[in-house]
């Protein structure tokens, strides 16, 4: 041989394992185990009675060598859980594996089916139908079809009856070829082909992406990591395995644009999702295979459906709306107050100050720094917020300092609450160095937490509790436990994008919790664990409705807690991120969601700045916040800013009882505040790709600029007419949807209405508390039918329950209509227990889009007294001369 061959020979052999690494691992999919020989096969099928669900019996037809040995026999039931939702649960037939306890996500009890290993009652009932290649599962009144398929091997396939669309389909696509499912000890892996032309995916997080709509060839990887969300695509805070995907019209017309369904896998192992367009492939390391299918068939009834299941949002008090400010490093009390002061001097609204780790006495948890944060001072600083009408909330991590001299650690130490490893509590490292993690899922760290929460209450008045960190982070990645199949799983997941093992920077996955939960089971749940508690001990400690951001979530979380994005830096491609992950959020269940305004990370800049408060300024969560080491970004420290946000915060505030009453919208229907532009515009294919946009409930669409330098922005304009938010001018009016290029000159972001909503709006304040106390403006942008309705909910802002019953809340709808010479708006009070007592007017009508009524396009009619909380008609006459309102 030559040295040449040698040389390319020794390059080969050096590749080669990492050609069959990465062809077993990842990215090559499910190929290497979707082997002929592989898989399951079907022994037996039972029905119940009520035909809404069976269960089946599934042997393994041959082992497969990689990730550990394979589970002999596994355990499937499909049940139609509502006539919305279907679920697939397999799992291993002799052997109780780890599932998500109930009462962390409560859902049917498995035995409600009569199934369980030990207690087959279908069996009992002697259901057994007769072995056929394909068994269908249906009942009259969902659209959703299941089919579990024999041959060549066991698979699965979701169809949506009315139009024949396969959703999702584990068989392989030559029917050769073997099978999708692999289903181990510690690895299962199965695949859904999709059709790549037609199938528009979003969800799966939580990753920062530069697009919304998932492109193909990925590796989606959950599992709950501290890594700044300025790193796109790889795994951060967060866990949701859920997806929703929009198809596109199929070519024989049968499939509508805009027909949707969701796909949960609950699971809270770690895994790999991959997608590559035309398969979805899941590997996860633990847990059981357990399917929700969510028929939709529209975005919104998705989110519905999901949010049924796993929890509606959390209420948000009213004053969460306002804009919040907070920075790492503010060094006292007095540098707090500055602040406080410069806005209220700026004239920029400021309703919520809050203060990062500055604040504690070595950065011990519910502790004042006593030099630069001393309670006196602290007390009267937060008296003085609360006078102002503003709020203030802090920081809280986790971890509770190892310190013999420290009340919380003693009392924690006295309860036995923290997590353990090898018999003792396990010894991280954060801020104050060596810390104890509190364990959520013991019941007596959450009566500890609580109690915790309570005494600091007692010392300083805080509003809302902002908790970190909770992925668990860790300084230090503590060593495996030889041999420890836990510590160092068989399958490498994708984890921070470079297969690192899971055990680095958190809680060893050999750590154990209450009842012997291990971490490595429990891990992606720790910040929902810790939401939970922290959500439960601030209604204690207040009485009112809570406000808890958290960094960490999983599936679930929105019912305790609002999210921010994490640590992204101060550039335009994060300021173009933060949408997609906005809008992601939402699909979530968490609408309560936005990222740290002008930039966490690195020096902002003036005009980054300013662009980012105009979307900012829209973001459900609007919050600017900052590392220590950056520049300070106030948002008054510019002029431009100032003047920017002024005008953009100006809005948000006018638009408050709008943002309230889509908050009321998500905590009963679970539907986004923010939201992509599809979910009111699906039958536009176009708007599926639309992540520089995006909509405020159903019609307040948001273009914001995005790149340094613009001064104007081409924004998509789904059909219909538009009316400029800032102006009431008619701006743009199309009959298909089109790109149209708008100005938005430095201190100008474009907002706009669609035709056909109603906007009860109030008006500018310096906080939410004076924005209540001013007259409703109604805005009624009629639409080309000459119809338009919009809602409003109204209650003190922070009772705990919102719009629960017996609760004092009010909901007026209105009707907007335009025929013959007249425009008019009726109000209906659906309930009316609030704005009775507060006596709310509305003080001045404006009619849009009258132009095809009259040659009068916009109308504006100033009243008094009108009162909010009566079933009211405002008319208005039009002739030659003008217009006369009534009341
Ligand atoms: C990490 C958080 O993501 C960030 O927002 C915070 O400022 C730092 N921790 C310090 O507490």
């Amino acid at each position: 041989m030559t040295g040449k061959s040698h040389r390319l020979l020794l390059l080969l052999l050096l590749l080669l394992p990492l050609f069959l690494l990465s062809f077993f691992s990842g990215s090559y999919g499910y190929s290497a185990e979707g082997a002929v020989g592989y898989g399951y096969s079907v022994q037996s099928i039972y029905s119940n009675p009520t035909k809404s669900s069976l269960t089946a019996d599934l042997r393994l037809i041959q082992n497969s060598s990689l990730f550990g040995t394979d589970v002999q026999s596994l355990n499937l039931l499909a049940s139609f859980e509502t006539n919305e939702r279907l679920r697939v649960h397999i799992t291993d037939s002799n052997q109780q594996r780890w599932e998500i306890p109930q009462e962390i996500i409560p859902r049917q009890s498995l035995l409600y089916h009569g199934y369980t290993p030990e207690n087959r009652l279908y069996r009992l009932a002697n259901n057994q139908l007769p072995l056929q290649d394909n068994h269908s599962l249906s009942i009259p009144e969902s659209d959703l079809i299941l089919t579990l398929h024999s041959k060549p091997s066991f698979g699965f396939s979701v169809t949506r009856r009315s139009t024949g669309d396969v959703l999702f389909s584990t068989l392989p696509e030559e029917s050769n070829s073997g099978t999708m499912l692999v289903f181990k000890d510690q690895y299962i892996q199965i695949s859904s082909s999709l059709p790549a032309d037609r199938s528009s995916i979003y969800g799966l997080g939580e990753h920062t992406k530069n697009t919304f709509r998932l492109s193909p060839n990925q590796t989606l990887t959950m599992w709950n990591a501290d890594i700044a969300s300025a790193n796109p695509d790889v795994n951060l805070y967060g866990s949701h395995p859920f997806y929703i995907d929009v198809r596109s019209p199929s070519s024989d017309g049968k499939v509508p644009a805009g027909s949707t369904h969701g796909v949960l896998l609950l699971n809270s192992n770690g895994m790999d999702v991959i997608y590559n367009g035309s398969r979805i492939t899941y590997k996860a390391i633990g847990g059981v295979l357990d399917f929700y299918f969510f028929v939709g068939p529209t975005p919104e009834s998705v989110i519905q459906q999901y949010t049924e299941l796993i929890g509606r949002p959390a209420p948000m008090p009213y004053w969460s709306f306002g804009f919040h400010q907070c920075r790492y490093g503010y060094k006292n009390v007095s540098e707090l107050e500055g602040v406080v002061a410069s806005y209220a001097k700026a004239g920029i609204p400021l309703e919520v100050m809050w203060t990062d780790i500055d604040y504690m006495d070595a950065y011990k948890d519910f502790t004042l720094d006593p030099i630069n944060f001393p309670p006196d001072k602290m007390k009267q600083f937060v008296d003085q917020l609360h006078q102002n009408g503003q709020k203030y909330v802090v920081i809280v991590d986790p971890g509770i300092s190892m310190n013999n001299t420290y009340a919380t650690y003693i009392r924690g130490m006295q309860a036995n609450i923290f997590i353990m490893r090898n018999d003792t509590q396990y010894l991280g490292d954060v801020w104050p160095g060596n810390v104890y993690f509190p364990d959520f899922l013991n019941p007596a760290a959450d009566t500890f937490w609580a109690g915790e929460i309570a005494a600091f209450h007692q010392l300083l008045p805080v509003d809302g509790l902002w908790i970190d960190m909770n992925e668990i982070s860790n300084f230090i990645s503590s060593a495996s436990f030889p041999n420890s199949t836990l510590d160092d799983p068989p399958y490498t997941i994708n984890n921070a994008g470079t297969r690192r093992p899971i055990n680095e920077k958190t809680v060893p996955a050999t750590s154990l919790h209450f009842s012997n939960i291990t971490e490595y089971n429990a891990h992606n749940m720790y910040g929902f664990l810790e939401s939970r508690s922290t959500n439960a001990a601030l209604i204690k400690a207040r009485g009112k409705r809570p406000f808890v951001l958290s960094r960490s979530t999983f599936v679930g979380s929105g019912k305790y807690t609002a999210h921010w994005t994490g640590d992204n830096a101060a550039t335009w491609n994060d300021l173009a991120y933060s949408i997609p992950t906005v809008l992601n959020f939402g699909l979530f269940g968490i609408p309560m969601v936005g990222a740290d305004i002008c930039g966490f990370s690195q020096n902002t800049t003036e005009e980054l700045c300013r662009r980012w408060i105009q979307l900012g300024a829209f973001y459900p969560f609007a919050r600017d916040h900052s590392d220590k080491q950056t520049i300070h970004q106030e948002l008054y420290i510019w002029e431009s800013v100032t003047t920017a946000a002024k005008k953009a915060l100006g809005l948000r505030y006018r638009l408050l009882p709008y943002f309230y009453t889509l908050m009321h919208e998500a905590h009963t229907t679970g539907t986004p505040i923010a939201r992509p532009l599809f979910f009111s515009f699906s039958e536009d294919v176009k708007t599926y790709e639309i992540d520089s946009q995006f909509l405020i409930g159903k019609g307040v669409m948001v273009s914001p600029v995005l790149k340094q330098g613009a001064v104007s922005v081409n924004a998509y304009f789904p059909a219909g007419n538009w009316f400029d938010l800032y102006n009431y001018s008619q701006s743009v009016s199309v009959t298909s949807g089109q790109y149209i290029t708008l100005e938005a000159p430095a201190d100008h972001i474009n907002v706009h209405v669609h035709e056909g909503n109603i906007l009860a709006m109030q008006e500018e304040a310096m906080t939410t508390q004076a924005a209540r106390k001013t007259g409703f403006q109604l805005l009624v942008a009629i639409d080309g039918s000459g119809k338009s309705t919009g809602e409003l909910f109204l209650d003190d802002g922070e009772e705990v329950e919102m719009g629960g019953e017996g609760g004092k809340w009010s909901f007026i709808r209105f009707y907007g209509e335009a025929a013959g010479n007249e425009v008019s708006v009726r109000s209906e009070v659906v309930n009316g227990e609030y704005a009775v007592s507060e006596k709310w007017v509305v003080t001045k009508v404006t009619f849009m889009g009258l132009k095809q009524i009259n040659w009068f396009n916009r109308y504006q009619l100033d009243l008094k007294g009108v009162k909010l909380n009566e079933n009211t008609t405002v008319r208005v006459s039009f002739d030659k001369k003008g217009g006369f309102g009534t009341a």
